[in-house]
């Protein structure tokens, strides 16, 4: 594909061409370089894989005797997507189907496997596939680390306990045995447990002071060998409860050390009618961006009550699923939550990973919701095809920002206004790679007015040397399996102290 390099020149005449140059928005970001604030956890830019429609199942397994070229059951093509994005960590088994998840169902000889029924997610059978070993086998081919949710709803604490001994255990005792028996010798590492999910909801529906008294009683069940910790994570609240990072911060003293959070952006703020996840038009885009602006609040109440429960800053603040959901697909089955995804996304998760990594002294970890078809997928599937969203190629320019250390800079911006309401029109991003080098992340949530950008970075910088632009001309532009390129990055040129930043746009430079 010829690609399509953004100069200024051209962004000039369509500007006079579309008629919007007086429109353009009025953005300065100002820093010194020399500055440095928080590190950015790689583990920011965490994936959620979730055992529900296709997201485990013919997403990433299609077992050993596929056609569809594997290793070791999980297809080569979406493991090979996922290692280029480098993905540091997968969550699994659930979201709510953690709570109905019985680990020995999912060990031994895959044949003797029991076939259980995944009632979350549309009352399917679940062969169990895909259990312990094959996760494991998932995370190394990635080469992502761990993150296993727990069973509190139905399990026991003599059952979680059991798990993490199999899972981690190098001593002789009768589980770390069953493991090497079932072919592992070696133990495995675990870097987060989560103890239950959504305690609220689909993890039982109790109240935080009952979750409490079960997070202290499953916490202490639990045994790691010396040397290996595990982060252990309490199961927290969503949107605008804060009670749930209140109670639990207030009154769980030890062996937590991060508080979940879940928060998912619905178009119309509607569960029963959330909107379309490619027919939209320029007002709903807006109300898109205003759901998706309100995690920012969400982090800053949170973290107020923790900095004043933990001064000392031990807990993290997992925003552990987080993404769009929409309306599910004519003639797809309701129950797995597979959609489409546009520029729109792309636009969304790059919102969102600015806010992560403004606030990353206290957010260590997240997970997009979710991997592969499955909401804000980075990959769609179909058979033996392979797709890679828009959302895909924001982690793929983001991933210098991985352990990067901030730059604390400030931006001022003109407003993205409507019906009332409004937002900064761009958002950023600015910190020292671990490279040594310096990059910049700019998002313009506008989609119709350009933003005319002016760095005051240290007085002046002296140059850009790459950058890399994520946009189009159509607001729901998308890659579909007959068409899987028509929305990837493109050089992007533009660059001095001052350059236009084009509307519904995201851009990462490099400078120096
Ligand atoms: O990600 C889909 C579901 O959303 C998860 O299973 C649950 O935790 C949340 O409600």
């Amino acid at each position: 594909m010829k690609q399509k390099v953004f100069t200024f020149s051209m962004l000039t005449a369509s500007l006079f061409a579309s008629n919007v140059f007086a429109a353009n928005h009025q953005v300065t970001i100002s820093a010194n370089l020399q500055d440095r604030g928080a590190v950015i956890n790689k583990d920011i830019y965490g994936q959620f894989a979730e055992h529900l429609g296709r997201g485990i199942y013919g997403g990433l397994w299609v077992g050993h005797d596929s056609d569809i070229p594997n290793t070791k059951g999980f297809r080569n093509d979406v493991v090979q997507a996922l290692r280029d994005i480098k993905v540091p960590l997968i969550r699994w088994p659930g979201g709510c189907f953690a709570d109905q998840y019985h680990w020995r169902d999912g060990i031994g000889p895959q044949a003797d496997r029991p076939i259980t029924i995944n009632s979350n997610w549309g009352g399917v059978d679940e062969t169990n596939a895909v259990g312990t070993h094959e996760f494991f086998d998932l995370a190394d081919l990635i080469g992502a680390e761990t993150y296993i949710n727990g069973n509190l709803g139905t399990g026991s604490a003599q059952e979680m306990a059991d798990w993490i001994e199999y899972i981690t255990s190098d001593n002789d005792s009768a589980l770390a045995n069953e493991r090497r028996a079932n072919g592992r010798r070696e133990p495995w590492e675990i870097k987060y447990f989560g103890i239950g999910n959504e305690a609220w909801g689909c993890g039982g529906n109790m109240n935080a002071d009952h979750y409490v008294d079960l997070y202290r009683q499953y916490s202490s069940a639990i045994q790691t060998p010396p040397g290996k910790e595990i982060l252990l994570v309490g199961s927290g609240g969503t949107t605008e409860d804060t009670q749930w990072t209140e109670v639990l911060s207030d009154r769980i003293h030890n062996d937590m050390d991060g508080i979940s959070f879940h928060f998912y952006t619905l178009p119309t703020d509607d569960w029963d009618n959330k909107g379309s996840a490619t027919e939209f038009d320029n007002t709903m885009w807006f109300h898109t961006m205003e759901r998706t602006y309100r995690m920012k609040t969400y982090l800053e109440n949170n973290i107020e009550i923790l900095d004043r429960n933990d001064p000392e800053g031990k807990l993290g603040f997992y925003v552990d699923e987080w993404g769009t959901w929409y309306d599910t697909e004519e003639g797809r089955e309701p129950g797995f939550l597979y959609q489409q995804n546009t520029l729109r996304d792309a636009v969304v998760a790059a919102v969102n990973l600015d806010l992560f990594h403004q606030y990353a002294k206290r957010v260590h970890m997240t997970n997009i919701a979710q991997m592969v078809n499955v909401l804000q997928a980075m990959i769609l599937t179909d058979g033996a095809e392979m797709v890679k969203t828009p959302t895909y190629y924001v982690y793929d320019m983001y991933k210098i920002f991985h352990d990067a250390t901030s730059i604390p800079f400030t931006l001022d911006t003109t407003k993205y206004a409507m019906d009332g309401k409004d937002l900064p029109a761009v958002s950023a991003s600015l910190a020292q790679g671990t490279d040594g080098r310096i990059y910049m992340a700019l998002v313009n949530l506008d989609p119709v007015n350009d933003a005319d950008i002016d760095l005051n970075l240290n007085g002046k910088i002296n140059t850009i040397l790459a950058g890399r632009i994520l946009t189009a001309d159509a607001i729901n532009a998308k890659n579909t399996f007959d068409n899987p390129h028509a929305l990837e990055p493109q050089p992007f040129q533009d660059w001095a102290d001052n350059f236009v930043l084009p509307a519904k746009s995201v851009v990462v430079l490099t400078l120096k």
